[in-house]
Formats: C-alpha cells, structure tokens, sequence
C-alpha cells in the first residue's frame, strides 16, 4: 500500500519511475544476484530520524546502480547543509554495504528542488497520518543486537553494562531479553518484580536503574506461563516483545540481549525493526572467532548491518600486575578487520564482572573505574559515536517549520 502510494504520488521522485538503472553486469567471482531490489529493500532500513519514514518512501534516493560489486545510491536530501546529511550518508553505506556481493558503497548527494521538497511533506504528512506501526518501537529508536557465535563470551554481562552506561550518560534505554529460554537479564540487573499489563493489554516493561527491561523471566511465574513461552518458537516470541510490549516512545536505544548462536531471531528482527543492527560479541581465542565470524555472516544475509566487534575476557592482570592472555590474543581486531568494521573496544577478564552480574549490581555501577569498568564505559562512548542517536532537530523538521511558515505567509 506504501508502495502504490509512493509509486503514484511521488512522480520523478519515485524508485517506480525514477530513472533507476537495472543492474549492470557483474564480475568474475562476484555473487551474480545483487538487485536493485535488494539494494531498495536495506535502503528501508535508512529511516528519517525526524519523519520515521524509510528514505525509499520519502522518495529520497534518486539512483541506484549497481557495477562490479559496488552500488552507487544517489540521495536527494531536504537542504544540502543538512545537518543529518553524515549520519543519513553513513546510514545509507552501511546498510548497503551489508548485502552479500556489495563490496563498496558510494553516495552521490544532491539538494532537492523546491517542488520535490513539497513532495515529500505531503508524503511525509500522509505517511505520519497514516502509519500504523508493526511494532511498538518508534522507528526513531536506535536498535543494537548484542550477538555472538558461542555461549558464555559475555553477551549479557555486556548489554547490561552498556544499558547503564548509556542511562548514566542521559539516555532512555530499553533492554529486551531475547534469550527466552537461557534468560539472564532479570539476575543481573537485580530485578524480582512481575510485569503488569496496561489498559490496552500491552505488557509495561519493568523498570531497573531506569532501565526499560523485558524478559521472560519477569513473566514466568507459574508453570503454565512457561510452558506457554516455551512452546512458542523463539522468533515467534520476540516478536511478541515487540508487538505486545508498550516500549516508551522517546527511547534512544534499545539494546538486544540475543540467545547464542541462533539465525531465526536475527531474521525476525531484521524483518520487524529495518533499523536493527548488531554487535558481535568474542572472546580472543581463534576458535571463538571463526564462530563469530558465522554469526556475522548470518547477519549480514538478514540485512543486519554489523556496526562493529566487542572482544571479551581480553587478558587478565593479576594483583602483583601480571599479566596473563588466558584466551590468547588478537581475536577481536582479527575479525573486526576480517570484516571490516571497527573493534568497538576490549573489555578484560576481571572477577568484578561475575561478582556484579551475581549480586544484580553490574560492574559499571559498583566499579565504574575499576579496568572492566572503565573498558565497558569506554565501549558505550565508542558506541554512540557509531550509532548516534536520533537527532532532536533534522532538516526535514526544519523544512516542515519553513513551509508552514511559507503557507502562512501566502495567506
Ligand atoms: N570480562 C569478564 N570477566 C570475567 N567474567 C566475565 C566477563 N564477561 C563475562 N563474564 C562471566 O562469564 C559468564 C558468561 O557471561 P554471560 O552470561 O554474560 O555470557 P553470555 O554470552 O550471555 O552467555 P549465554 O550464551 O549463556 O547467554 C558469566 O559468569 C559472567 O559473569
Ligand atoms: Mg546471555
């Protein structure tokens, strides 16, 4: 239905119609099969932080061609000096660039023309109107999986440190527990309380530290609750999470705590939240990262775009100042250069990290300066710089203002 509307209202500005060229072909050895479509399909992954609307429906992208692996996207964005024209740029590259096949991605960006402008608000205003959101989360929330290939690297010790390290720096974060089954959550953070539903019928998340927090094991409280979870294929439950769960509008991020291993969760979210991304999570052994390197190859297929690497267990120092690499070295910066995304940081190997997750006081809250702590405050910095959170005044916002003002003025 977005499609047609798009297709007959936006005119030139369309995919449909625009002067979108049919794939060239491709080199020896390249995957044959990349599409103007599939390119089409990440870019809806690029939403408008100010609109909510992907930049394929505000008719934002101009051109795409695709040559010998690398995909060139033309942009048309509001005003030339917009301000999200870095992040809109850097959006576009990733999620294009995570396609099987592409190997680079270049962006061309140019100004839209006064009417194309006035297209697009009309289109936005419909779509604002008109749109009936699929899940709970605003399309405005940044969305990061925290994944790994193996069990036990420190997924979940992770995202609840990231989550308080993100809260302590001012923004509204929500944790979703996607291991259904192996939930840990609720321990680590310290959490007993049963959640309650609202006057819709949707499930209010707990709240920890002023965390927004969702798990199985803040439901299961009698036996039949959790055969009923346990029942449910794991996809299936998550996308209760975000359909059944009231998330709070203003969220900055929401953060995935994801089961080990799995690729239906991955594709669900790809498919449910086109803003999701993924940071894989590995210790520094060869064989964690060979695992881990599958993990991001599946995400990558499920248009995930992997934002960057977390190596865990990084070395042990002793009391006397020893230092010891009990899981070797390097596994991290291997991968992450294997995959070409950075090392978002390395987090060591310190028994502050399994007294916190035990006691339900993670370690950035009672040790923020000890070595694990100030890694994982550190990784959460590095973090938002990658995954900036929406903006509060985007160009297209500013454009709205101007046109009223204009409308006003005509009157
Ligand atoms: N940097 C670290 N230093 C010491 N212990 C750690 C560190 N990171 C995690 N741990 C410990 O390792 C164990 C596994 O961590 P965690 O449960 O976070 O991993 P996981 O990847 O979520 O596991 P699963 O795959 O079972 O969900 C826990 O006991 C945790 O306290
Ligand atoms: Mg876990």
């Amino acid at each position: 239905m977005v499609g047609e509307m798009h297709c007959n209202e936006l005119g030139s500005l369309s995919i449909g119609s625009s002067p979108v060229r049919r794939p060239h072909h491709y080199g020896d050895g390249m995957p044959a099969d990349v599409t103007v479509a599939d390119v089409e399909s990440a870019l809806r992954g690029v939403v408008d932080p100010e609109l909510g609307a992907d930049v394929v429906d505000l008719g934002m992208v101009s051109n795409i061609s695709i040559s010998d692996g690398v995909a060139t996207v033309g942009i048309a964005l509001t005003i030339a000096a917009c301000p999200m024209r870095d992040q809109i740029e850097g959006d576009v590259i990733r999620k294009v660039t995570a396609i099987p096949g592409i190997e680079r991605t270049e962006v061309t960006v140019t100004a839209m023309t006064e009417r194309q402008r006035s297209e697009l608000m009309s289109v936005a205003r419909r779509m604002a109107r008109e749109n009936s959101a699929s899940t709970m989360v605003n399309p405005l929330t940044r969305v990061i999986a925290i994944g790994s290939g193996k069990g036990g690297v420190g997924k979940s010790s992770i995202t609840v440190n990231l989550a308080i390290a993100l809260r302590s720096a001012g923004f509204e974060v929500g944790l979703l527990d996607a291991d259904i089954w192996g939930f840990s959550i609720p321990r680590m953070l310290g959490l007993n309380t049963r959640l309650e539903a609202d006057d819709d019928r949707k499930i209010l998340p707990g709240l920890a530290g002023g965390i927004h927090v969702v798990s199985t094991g803040l439901l299961m409280d009698d036996e039949e609750t959790a055969l009923m979870w346990r029942g449910l294929m794991l996809s299936k439950a998550v996308e209760q999470f975000l359909h059944d769960v009231a998330w709070p509008a203003d969220l900055d991020y929401l953060l995935i705590d994801m089961p080990p291993g799995t690729g239906d969760v991955q594709m669900a979210l790809a498919r449910l939240l086109p803003q999701a991304e993924m940071v894989v999570v590995t210790t520094p052994q060869k064989a964690a990262q060979k695992v881990a390197a599958r993990v991001a190859d599946m995400a990558r297929r499920s248009f995930l775009p992997v934002v960057g690497i977390i190596e865990n267990m990084s070395g042990f120092t002793a009391d006397d100042g020893t230092h010891y690499e009990l899981f070797g070295s390097g596994g991290g910066t291997e991968l992450a250069a294997d995959l070409g995304v950075p090392l978002i940081g390395q987090i060591p190997l310190d028994p502050l990290v399994v007294g916190g997750g035990d006691e339900g006081k993670p370690v950035v809250e009672a040790h923020p300066d000890s070595p694990s702590g100030s890694a994982l405050m550190a990784v959460a910095a590095r973090l938002v710089e990658l995954v900036p959170p929406a903006a509060d005044e985007t160009c297209t916002a500013r454009i709205a203002v101007l046109m009223d003002q204009l409308e006003s003025a005509k009157q």
